[in-house]
């Protein structure tokens, strides 16, 4: 036998000297001259080479074999055994080389021939067959690199997935109702449900028909318009125990674009939830919010005794000199007595708290106060555009929000009045940069005076106003204290440039601002 040239058949992948072990090819030929010249072949590749009989031979010992040749009608055979190993024990499996022989008429008539690693015509030059076998060996250690390494990848994400603490839920998209295909260790340990209990299922069982909550519409949003969403949920754990769930969706998509599953990630906020409830019941705010209550109860019957009595003493008073002075008193605790008014009808509005937190739009917000002051824009001549660019629901306080609303909408106004002036109303959805949650904004911008630095830095505080008698000083305040609460907040612009002056308030909401128990049911 001539001397085999392999240095053609053998090149080395750069970074990548090393071969995986174990260097073995089994070999499965019955003619005895084709057996001997393989295993020559495979001791010039450095291949330890091992005869077996397909009948005795153990499929378990696949993982011992980096090479398998066989006469085709047994390498057929092993095909399905090998795909079997490689799916279920996600070894790296040999490379499976077929011998047929020589010359080869025409394509094997098996459609999946190709699935093969090589196949060789024997008898032919040892040359040209090292070079084959070369070649094919060269190509399937690059596959077992990378599908190595694929593994490990895999691997390392799996053990991610079983190791972080919150719920991980895979749904399969491309089914009706989106049924579960996956949850992880930390999901079954929060809901009390194992994978196999929930596989096939659509995840709305944790919530034991309470489908009626806000945090829901924005699931259904999410879900119809294939996109992400956070909203916290009413769940309950399997042995029938209530949990706040945080749960937050996103799409996965193939390469063509297709919705192919949804991602839920879970977390048990009920700790959170509770606090903040708990918060809202107990907090100073509350307190002061109900006793200004009860005091302006109080004080609103006397109050217009006192005011009437004003009036009477301001008509019976004779016109005369002496009595000007008088007059002027009159007047001046009549305006005293309507800012206490103003004062005790605020503290009332605000004490009184929204019912219980509802998804809503920004039209749902805006527009009844839009036709509320209608009348009032035209008599100060303001014309008001209102440019709705999202209508996306947020959950909140609906009356709370609107009060807000209501007085950055009536500050504008009211810094207008003397000339009129454009008010712009605009809605969108928009990200907080200081933690990514994802929201609404609405920017209320006039075209009034402006304000210089003084009062921007007082807007917020308690009984600070610039509208003299007019105005109690609390709108702001309780307003701040409100976006607060929803986790908001509130950015003011101003300019009293004589071109181009004017504020903007700009409020964010995020998607769920309000959950849990309505603390006036509580
Ligand atoms: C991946 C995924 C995970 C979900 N996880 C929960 C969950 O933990 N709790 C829950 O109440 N709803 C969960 N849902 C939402 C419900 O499955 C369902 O979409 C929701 O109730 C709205 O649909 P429906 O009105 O048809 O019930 C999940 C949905 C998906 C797609």
């Amino acid at each position: 036998m001539g001397q085999i040239d392999t240095s053609a058949a053998t090149p080395v992948e750069p970074g990548h000297a090393e071969r995986p072990t174990p260097q073995v090819a089994g070999i499965m030929v019955r003619d005895t001259a084709n057996r001997r010249l393989l295993q020559t072949i495979a001791a010039s590749l450095d291949l330890q080479s091992v005869v077996l009989e397909l009948a005795e031979f153990d499929p378990d010992r696949l993982a011992d074999f980096e090479l398998i040749i066989a006469d085709e009608e047994k390498a057929l055979r092993l095909r399905p055994l090998i795909t079997a190993q490689l799916i279920e024990k996600e070894q790296i499996r040999p490379a499976l080389v077929a011998v047929v022989p020589a010359p080869i008429a025409a394509v094997p008539p098996d459609e999946e021939a190709d699935s093969f690693d090589a196949v060789l015509a024997l008898p032919d030059n040892p040359s040209v067959l090292s070079a084959q076998l070369g070649v094919a060996l060269y190509a399937h250690r690059a596959f077992a690199r990378r599908y190595r390494s694929a593994l490990e990848e895999l691997n390392l994400n799996r053990n991610i997935f079983r190791s972080v603490t919150s719920g991980i839920s895979i749904a399969n998209a491309q089914l009706p109702d989106m049924p579960l295909m996956y949850v992880n260790p930390a999901f079954e340990a929060m809901t009390g449900y194992s994978l196999e209990e929930v596989e096939g299922k659509n995840c709305r069982f944790l919530q034991n028909g309470e489908t009626d909550q806000p945090g829901l519409t924005l699931i259904r949003e999410a879900l119809s318009k294939q996109r992400e969403t956070v909203a916290v949920l009413k769940n309950y754990r399997k042995d029938g125990r209530l949990f706040w769930n945080e749960l937050a969706l996103s799409p996965i998509r193939n390469r063509d674009g297709e919705l192919t599953h949804i991602v839920g990630i879970q977390m048990d906020v009920t700790e959170r939830v509770e606090l903040e409830t708990a918060l809202r019941e107990s907090e100073k705010l509350a307190a002061v919010g109900r006793l200004a209550s009860a005091i302006s109860h109080e004080i609103n019957n006397p109050l217009e005794a006192v005011m009437n009595l004003v009036y009477l003493m301001d008509q019976v008073l004779p016109e005369s000199e002496q009595n000007t002075e008088v007059r002027s008193y009159i007047r001046q605790a009549d305006e005293e007595l309507k800012r206490m008014k103003l004062i005790t009808a605020q503290a009332l509005r605000f004490s009184k708290q929204s019912h219980g937190p509802e998804a809503v739009t920004c039209e749902d917000l805006l527009s009844p106060i839009i036709e509320i002051y209608g009348p009032r824009f035209k008599n100060y001549n303001v014309t008001v555009e209102l440019r709705n660019r999202t209508d996306q629901h947020i959950v909140c306080m609906v009356s709370e929000i609107r009060q807000v609303l209501t007085n950055l909408i009536t500050n504008s106004v009211h810094a207008m009045h003397a000339g009129g002036g454009r008010l712009l109303v605009r809605t969108r959805e928009a990200m907080d940069t200081r933690n990514e949650r994802r929201g609404i904004a609405i920017t209320i911008a006039d075209t009034g005076v402006g304000m210089d630095s003084a009062t921007m830095t007082n807007i917020y505080k308690a009984f600070f106003t610039t509208k003299g008698l007019q105005g109690t000083g609390l709108g702001l305040w309780i307003s701040a204290e409100i976006v607060a609460r929803h986790h908001g907040h509130l950015d003011v612009r101003s300019s009293r440039a004589s071109q181009r002056h004017g504020t903007v308030f700009r409020l964010f909401l995020p998607y769920q601002g309000a959950a849990g128990e309505d603390p006036a049911k509580a």
